[in-house]
């Protein structure tokens, strides 16, 4: 297990990443936790039946790899307890599925992950919850918005496709102040980048198909509650029947190991990249907020530890033709939703759901994941694919 019993200091992330989640010598010492496939637990007497007198009763409620992956986050938030569910999306749907009912009033980031969105605007909607959206940099002034209804506040920073950051210490002290939950989908960050908790935040979600994945081959998501939250969330997963199987959850735990060095190569990599688009003329702007030119890097700098391989550029001008052309070009980077994984992916993104974080653009936006390929060879590529696209 995690050495921090023994040392006084916090191991570093590599060393926590290492060994956290299972005990090898709780199972013989193997280094990897066994996979157990399972939906029937047996109880060893009626005794035990009656009284649940076991730590596993039934394949729904989790298995020692489920638990190995949930015990290694918690780890890495600082959580009371995380529960796996079978997308980043449900991750999403569960925590607010569990906190708000019939007449609550709900505030979601405008530059929300749209599928979010869409789920505030269908299935919330049709169950009596009234959403309402918020501008990114709306800091403090969110307390305006906080009716007695109010019950959460929902988060993503950066925002989905167009990367502005949150002040969300600032949201967390209004919302607490009128007795509100702050929730945030953190998978752009993670919690090696941001550790959401620690800014207060009451509920943090992973989709782990990304960077806990890394291979674009897992489906999953995370939520971690901090002490306030935990039992009420876990009550509403029974309920609820999410779960995830125990050789996606070794996947994921496998993932978890290589995760920091990854994420690593995705950030140099990444960076180097965007600061080359920048020179770029075919490029008005790049939508990365450890760059310096961009307007909200000094709260990124403030609050993160990192920033991860995920950005969009502005195309100096143009629409959906230049964008077409541009990503009939590209070579390496495949054209793909999704990110986090070890490839290059490259998508030209719709914006048209936003309401009161609408800007214009001068061009179309196109959102660059980078992969684990050489700096080198996907800046060949993009310039390759940025001439063909030349401006005149
Ligand atoms: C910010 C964010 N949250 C959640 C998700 C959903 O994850 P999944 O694809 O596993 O449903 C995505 C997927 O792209 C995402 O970008």
């Amino acid at each position: 297990m995690v050495g921090s019993e023994k040392s006084a200091k916090e191991p570093g992330i590599n060393t926590l990443l290492t060994h956290c989640g299972n005990d090898p010598h709780e199972y013989y010492g193997f280094v990897n936790p066994p996979v157990v496939r399972a939906s029937t637990v047996l109880f060893k007497d009626a005794h035990s039946m009656a009284t649940d007198n076991q730590p596993y009763t039934y394949g729904t409620h989790g298995t020692p790899t489920t638990d190995a992956l949930c015990k290694a986050i918690d780890r890495l938030e600082g959580s009371a307890g995380t529960l796996l569910t079978s997308s980043g999306l449900s991750a999403v749907t569960l925590p607010l599925l569990a906190f708000l009912e019939k007449g609550d009033h709900v505030l979601f980031v405008d530059t929300i992950y749209f599928p979010t969105r869409r789920f505030a605007d269908t299935m919330l909607k049709k169950m009596g919850i009234e959403a309402e959206y918020y501008p990114p940099h709306i800091g403090a002034d969110i307390a305006r918005l906080i009716r007695p209804n109010t019950r959460v506040i929902f988060t993503e920073s950066p925002g989905s496709n167009t990367f502005e950051i949150q002040d969300i210490p600032a949201i967390v002290k209004a919302a607490h102040a009128h007795d509100v939950i702050v929730m945030m989908d953190n998978t752009w960050a993670t919690p090696l980048y941001f550790k959401a908790l620690d800014f207060g935040v009451d509920i943090s979600i992973h989709a782990a198909t990304k960077y806990p994945s890394g291979h674009s081959d897992i489906l999953m998501g995370m939520v971690s509650a901090n002490e306030k939250c935990w039992q009420r969330l876990y009550d509403a997963n029974t309920v609820l029947g999410m779960c995830v199987n125990s050789d996606d959850a070794y996947q994921i735990l496998r993932g978890l190991r290589s995760m920091g060095l990854r994420l690593n190569h995705h950030q140099q990599s990444a960076l180097t990249i965007a600061r080359w688009l920048e020179q770029q003329p075919q490029v008005a702007r790049v939508l990365h907020p450890a760059l310096e030119s961009h307007p909200d890097h000094a709260l990124w700098k403030r609050d993160f530890k990192g920033s991860s391989g995920v950005f969009s550029i502005v195309l100096a001008s143009g629409g959906a033709e230049e964008a077409r052309k541009f990503l009939d070009n590209l070579q390496f980077f495949g054209l793909g939703y999704s990110w986090g994984g070890y490839e290059s992916l490259a998508v030209h993104v719709r914006l048209a759901d936003r309401t009161v974080a609408a800007q214009a653009y001068e061009g179309p936006v196109i959102r660059l994941q980078i992969g684990l390929e050489d700096t080198q060879d996907l800046i060949n590529d993009l310039k390759q694919a940025l001439a063909a696209i030349a401006v005149s």
